[in-house]
Order: C-alpha cells, then sequence, then structure tokens
C-alpha cells in the first residue's frame, strides 16, 4: 500500500518531501513592535521542521506597518526584516524541509494604532472603526509593497510565497461584495473585484519565479457574498495567472456569519475548486488525523494538506501520523537511529 501522504510533490522546481504544510499562524510574538524575528520564532518553525512536516509556512507576514493585524505581527516592509527571516530558512532547511512565507496585509482588520485602510469605508463590525477608502494611489502603493515583500522573500531564501486573501483581510475585502463597494473599476462585477488580486499576481510575478499559492475564504456564509461560482472563477483565473495552489478556508469576512465546524469541514470547498477550476489545492480545518489527510488524498479531494492546531499542539504530527498509516519515517535520522 502505498501512503499518499508522504509522497513528494513538486511545484515549479520546489520538490517538498511530503504533503504535510505547517499552516500558516500568527504567534504575534515581535517584542519592539519592528516587525523583527525573535528566537522565539526561530525555536518554533525550527521544531516543526525537525518535526517533518514537507512545507514550513510562516505566518501572516506584513508587508506594510498600516498592515498588520497586530504590532505584534512579522514584517517585510523593511530591508533589515531579511536577516531574521533567513535565519528561520536555515533552519528549516537544515532539516530538508522548505519554507514559505505567507504575505498579508489586514486592510480595515488592522489594528496598529493609526487609520486602517479598506476598498469602501465599511466597517468589519459594528464595534470596530470605519476604515478609509483606498485612493488609486493608495491601491498602486499596496500592489508596490507585496512586490517589495516577494523581493526580500527571495532575498531571505524562501521556497514558496503564499498571499494572503482569506479570512476578511485586505485582498479578501477587495474580493468580497460585502467589503467593496467601489464604483471605480476595482469594485462591482467579479472581474473588477479580482483586479487587484490580479495586479498583485502580476506585479509579484515579475520578481519572484518561484511558486505562489494563493489562500482564499471560499465560503463567505453570507447569500450577498461571493458563491463558489465565484470562487471558481477566481480561481480560474488565478490559474491561468500561473498561481501553483489554492489554499483552502473559509471565513472571516462576514460580521455575522455561522459557521458549522466539524471535522474536515473545508475539505469540500477544496475538492470542488481542484475539480472545477482544475488547479492544485490545499485543504485545512480541523484535520487532525494521518488517516483523515490519506483519505483526502486517495480520493483527489486536495493535494496538500494544512495543519494548524494540531502541529501547535505536537510538532511531531507528521511521525504519528506516520505510525498510523504504517509509514516508515527515516528522519529525523538523530530519532530513528538506536541508542548505540
Ligand atoms: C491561524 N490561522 C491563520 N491563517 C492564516 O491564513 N494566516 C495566519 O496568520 C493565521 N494565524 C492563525 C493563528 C492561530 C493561533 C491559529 C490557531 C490559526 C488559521 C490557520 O492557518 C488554519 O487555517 C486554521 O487554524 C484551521 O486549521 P486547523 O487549526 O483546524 O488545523
Amino acid at each position: 500500500m502505498t501512503v499518499k501522504l508522504f509522497e513528494p510533490i513538486t511545484f515549479k522546481s520546489v520538490t517538498l518531501p511530503n504533503r504535510i504544510v505547517m499552516a500558516p499562524m500568527c504567534m504575534f510574538s515581535v517584542e519592539q513592535e519592528d516587525g523583527q524575528v525573535t528566537p522565539f520564532h526561530i525555536t518554533h518553525y525550527e521544531t516543526r521542521a525537525v518535526g517533518q512536516v514537507g512545507l514550513v509556512m510562516l505566518e501572516a507576514t506584513a508587508i506594510l506597518p498600516e498592515g498588520r493585524i497586530k504590532t505584534t505581527d512579522l514584517g517585510i516592509w523593511h530591508d533589515t526584516h531579511i536577516n531574521g527571516l533567513k535565519t528561520i530558512n536555515a533552519r528549516i532547511h537544515a532539516h530538508q524541509v522548505k519554507s514559505a512565507i505567507q504575505l498579508a496585509h489586514a486592510g480595515r482588520k488592522a489594528r496598529t494604532g493609526s487609520a486602517c485602510y479598506a476598498p469602501s469605508q465599511l466597517a468589519a463590525s459594528d464595534s470596530e472603526p470605519t476604515p478609509v477608502e483606498m485612493t488609486i494611489a493608495d491601491i498602486q502603493k499596496v500592489i508596490d509593497a507585496f512586490k517589495e515583500g516577494a523581493i526580500r522573500a527571495k532575498a531571505a531564501d524562501f521556497d514558496i510565497i503564499e498571499l494572503h486573501a482569506a479570512h476578511g483581510y485586505l485582498i479578501n475585502q477587495f474580493l468580497s461584495p460585502l467589503a467593496n463597494k467601489r464604483i471605480d473599476h476595482y469594485g462591482g462585477s467579479r472581474e473588477n473585484r479580482y483586479r487587484f488580486l490580479k495586479e498583485i499576481i502580476a506585479a509579484v510575478k515579475t520578481v519572484w519565479q518561484g511558486p505562489i499559492f494563493v489562500r482564499i475564504s471560499a465560503d463567505e456564509y453570507d447569500a450577498e457574498g461571493n458563491s463558489m461560482d465565484d470562487f471558481i472563477y477566481f480561481s480560474t483565473e488565478m490559474k491561468q495567472q500561473g498561481i501553483d495552489l489554492i489554499d483552502v478556508s473559509t471565513g472571516g469576512i462576514a460580521q455575522h456569519a455561522k459557521i458549522d465546524v466539524f471535522p474536515g469541514y473545508q475539505t469540500k470547498h477544496a475538492e470542488i475548486i481542484k475539480h472545477q477550476a482544475n488547479i492544485a489545492t490545499g485543504a485545512v480545518g480541523l484535520i487532525t488525523e494521518g488517516i483523515q489527510a490519506e483519505e483526502i488524498l486517495k480520493n483527489e479531494r486536495a493535494d496538500l494538506i494544512f495543519i494548524g492546531r494540531a502541529l501547535l499542539k505536537n510538532p511531531y504530527w507528521a511521525k504519528e501520523a506516520a505510525d498510523q498509516l504504517e509509514y516508515e519515517l527515516t528522519a529525523p535520522q538523530q530519532y530513528i537511529r538506536g541508542w548505540q
């Protein structure tokens, strides 16, 4: 019996040793409000590489200081951020594991002590601040900042870039009719709502030749929001632009969304997009068992398995999954070797 969870997979020139991805998870652990990597980040990410996930994806990392969710977010808006990120990558690569960074801007969900920006003057919820509506110059500044972030990601030795277009953050705000009420060519039709992401992808591709993933929220849990048909349209556009994988999450954009959370609750979204848009997908959300991950892969419902909280609880989740699937994991060799 072959075990698909531990089969390598290649995106452009990057081969992941297996299909397990550490999902991006904000650690809010920057100490000086300067976006800089701390010893905690290095240990945290290296530990999951020792634990043999195939790809370690760093948390949402701000491409502009005003795009931070909190002032304790990691940053990539300045060249001084490169060295710290490079250190993390050296520690990940030492274990033959690949690395990715999730480039992000929080838009109206940014809480940095100053104004927040969004496609329209609509707050994320009744209790949150009203954002400033972005001008065309503001939009161009963010597109340029994603590009600059990609240049720095390359200098810091990341293998893969993921663009954060999910969970109600800035790109998601442009995609969604719930947050985007613009009357210029960035709002209105779905073609127009996609334009911001389209221009970000095009800008990043001028400086980055490696694989690009995009995380989307493929269910807005609101009848007025984007439909699955819209997400298939966006994903088809992304495929045409050369995006390598859609990382399929849900939620975060609608204020009163009711989400029924159960094991693998977002896998069906990954499956639909994989088959309807004909693009590789990642499944995420309450996938906690090796056997559950294997079912998703073997039934061709997704191509990668993103693990979040289960990896916070257990950095050696891959070993446990291997044991469950009766797969012999031969790394890290230090843990395999006998005591003599
Ligand atoms: C997250 N999640 C998340 N998602 C994302 O796209 N960027 C991020 O920075 C974060 N940050 C974050 C922090 C923490 C502490 C948690 C628990 C989650 C969501 C995460 O990537 C994942 O999609 C969800 O946690 C669902 O997967 P699990 O945890 O059920 O495997």
